[in-house]
């Protein structure tokens, strides 16, 4: 009993002793692949995720940083009772087993990503893995498994505080583990345990505030309800929104882009190398919003470091599509190597016109790693459009620095800046689908573009990380230089309805650096 209780109680102290990023080496800067769940739900097999990493391969998505090729929930056919209740792959959706799947997603240079659930089940009724954390972690490892999203369904009332989600401190001990059910470090551990580098994605929708203590068993966490394919529509089923949306009890689903971003904005402090805030998987490419709210969505996902994990149907994308999530010096942004989220500097309700009510405009920024080799940092800036109009928005150096000291006494106010509009170089949609319909060795005749053109002139981060591309000053990753602002300046940008601007700010040389 007192065992217990001390154990409780530094269990407790750790929750709030700030958190070191998991011990695994894996999502340094945020991980990025493809899911099939926002596009298929449960409709998964092995030519559907083979057909999908080959696309990525050949529209050059890999190349661009998208490694995980993850299959999602309704996979298994149920437990082997004569083979330690191991997790049995569907023979009829994966006739080759899933060792071969992972074989063939490794054999084209890309991860291998699984879902199972903490609880009894999973989201779709398939065999869940709580009880089964050791034997389903070996049976990842042994078909070769580099990532495990792990659900929250049918957790079986195991939720409602920290202690009982998390609990590092009691899951080396068997007994004490079942006795406070804690899931989530439990399956941290089995994974631990196989020896195999395995990135592991929690998924309990932010219960239990996850930001406190994913960090110190997991890459990531996912923050919120499920998004879905949606810029503001409030929604029932996702109840959070507003000032009290960070203490969110109950999480649901059909979380919309806006009120995700929302959420984001309590927890931004939390993300760090190794550890990162899961804004959920892109809606990106699934038909339901217009190119600018597209555009918002991964530009801010990428700034506040979420995952960027693709939700759409490969098969099937457009070029426009293509176009943006092939942006490189957003991409740039998402994996830069100091690895900070940007944060919320102001949100303000307007009176523009919108089905719902409520509109606003954002205002998001943050340090990124410096491209002049100097001291100051380059600075990300995301204006976010809530209105249903084009707004000239307005970011002053003031807001922009406001961490750096208030009321515009930042000495970084009074320097004067490049400004580097990172939409501006996005692929024109005429090659997007030049790459799309080259996507066969030969190629295609008409546009001349085969698989190995279809690499040319385009970043290439297996061949050049974006640290190593950012310090050479890669013009790909930098943005299209769109004007300066001086000191105590504003920077000024026409939004699109429901869109956002995105700037790279890169100090310009003071000359007499003692004035600051
Ligand atoms: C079942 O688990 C035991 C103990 O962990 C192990 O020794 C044995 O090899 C496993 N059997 C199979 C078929 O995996
Ligand atoms: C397991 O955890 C230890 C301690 O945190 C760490 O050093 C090691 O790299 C981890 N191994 C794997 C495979 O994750
Ligand atoms: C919105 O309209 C109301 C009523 O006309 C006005 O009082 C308010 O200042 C306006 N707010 C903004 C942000 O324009
Ligand atoms: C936004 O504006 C577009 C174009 O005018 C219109 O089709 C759409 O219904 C509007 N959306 C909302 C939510 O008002
Ligand atoms: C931004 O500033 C311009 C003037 O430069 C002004 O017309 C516009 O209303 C401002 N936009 C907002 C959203 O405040
Ligand atoms: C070749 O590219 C052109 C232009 O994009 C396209 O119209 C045509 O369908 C492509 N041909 C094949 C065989 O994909
Ligand atoms: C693909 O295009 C490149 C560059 O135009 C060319 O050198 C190469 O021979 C082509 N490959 C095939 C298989 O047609
Ligand atoms: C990207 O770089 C890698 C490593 O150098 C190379 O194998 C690959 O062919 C390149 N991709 C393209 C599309 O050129």
């Amino acid at each position: 009993m007192v065992l217990r209780k001390s154990l409780f109680f530094a269990a407790v102290a750790s929750l709030y002793s700030g958190g070191r990023a998991v011990d695994n080496g894996l999502a340094v800067t945020p991980q990025m692949g493809w899911d099939n769940w926002n596009s298929f739900g449960c409709a998964v097999s092995e030519t559907l995720l083979l057909n999908t990493a080959q696309l990525i391969v050949d529209y050059g998505l890999k190349d661009l940083g998208y490694h995980y090729v993850i299959l999602d929930d309704c996979w298994s056919a149920g437990r082997d009772a004569s083979n330690n209740n191991s997790l049995i792959a569907d023979p009829t959706k994966f006739p080759n087993g899933m060792k071969a799947v992972a074989d063939a997603v490794h054999a084209l240079g890309l991860g291998f990503g699984m879902y199972s659930s903490a609880g009894k089940y999973t989201c779709g009724g398939y065999a869940g893995s709580q009880g089964f954390e050791t034997v389903d972690a070996n049976t990842f490892a042994s078909w070769g498994v580099d990532y495990l999203k792990y659900d929250n369904c049918y957790n079986q009332g195991q939720a409602g505080n920290q202690l009982i989600s998390y609990t590092r401190q009691v899951v080396s001990d068997y007994s004490m583990m079942q006795a406070n059910h804690a899931r989530y470090a439990t399956m941290a551990n089995a994974l631990n345990e196989t020896g195999r580098p395995i990135l592991y994605s929690l998924c309990n929708w932010g219960e239990d505030y996850p930001w406190n203590w994913g960090s110190t068993i997991a890459n990531s966490w996912r923050i919120t309800g499920d998004v879905y394919d949606s810029w503001d529509e409030p929604d029932a089923r996702c109840p959070c929104d507003g000032p009290d949306a960070w203490n969110c009890g109950l999480p649901g689903f059909h979380c919309s882009v806006t009120n995700i971003m929302n959420k984001a904005s309590f927890v931004v402090s939390k993300a760090q190398p190794g550890a990162w805030n899961d804004l959920d998987m892109l809606e990106v490419g699934n038909g339901a919003m217009s190119d600018a709210e597209y555009v918002a969505h991964f530009s801010l996902w990428a700034a506040v470091k979420s995952p960027l994990i693709l939700g759409n149907d490969i098969r099937v994308i457009t070029p426009a599509d293509l176009a943006l999530l092939s942006n490189p010096a957003v991409i740039a942004v998402n994996q830069d190597p100091s690895g900070s989220s940007a944060a919320r500097k102001w949100l303000y309700a307007t009176n523009g016109t919108d089905a719902y009510g409520g509109a606003s405009i954002q205002l998001w920024s943050g340090n990124l790693k410096s491209t002049t080799g100097g001291d100051q940092n380059d600075v990300v800036v995301v204006l976010i459009n809530g209105n249903n109009d084009t707004t000239v928005m307005n970011a002053t150096l003031a807001d922009i620095f406001v961490d750096n000291g208030p009321a515009g006494t930042a000495a970084q106010v009074k320097m004067s800046w490049e400004v580097r509009d990172l939409w501006a170089n996005r692929m024109s949609d005429a090659e997007a689908q030049a790459i799309i319909t080259a996507s066969s060795a030969a190629g295609n005749a008409t546009t001349g573009y085969n698989a190995t053109r279809v690499g040319a002139g385009r970043y290439n981060a297996t061949k050049t990380s974006y640290a190593e591309g950012l310090a050479n000053n890669d013009p790909l990753l930098l943005g299209k230089v769109s004007t300066t602002v001086q000191p105590s300046g504003t920077i000024i940008a026409t939004v699109d309805p429901h869109g956002a601007a995105m700037f790279r700010l890169r100090a310009l040389p003071t000359g007499k650096k003692d004035e600051l």
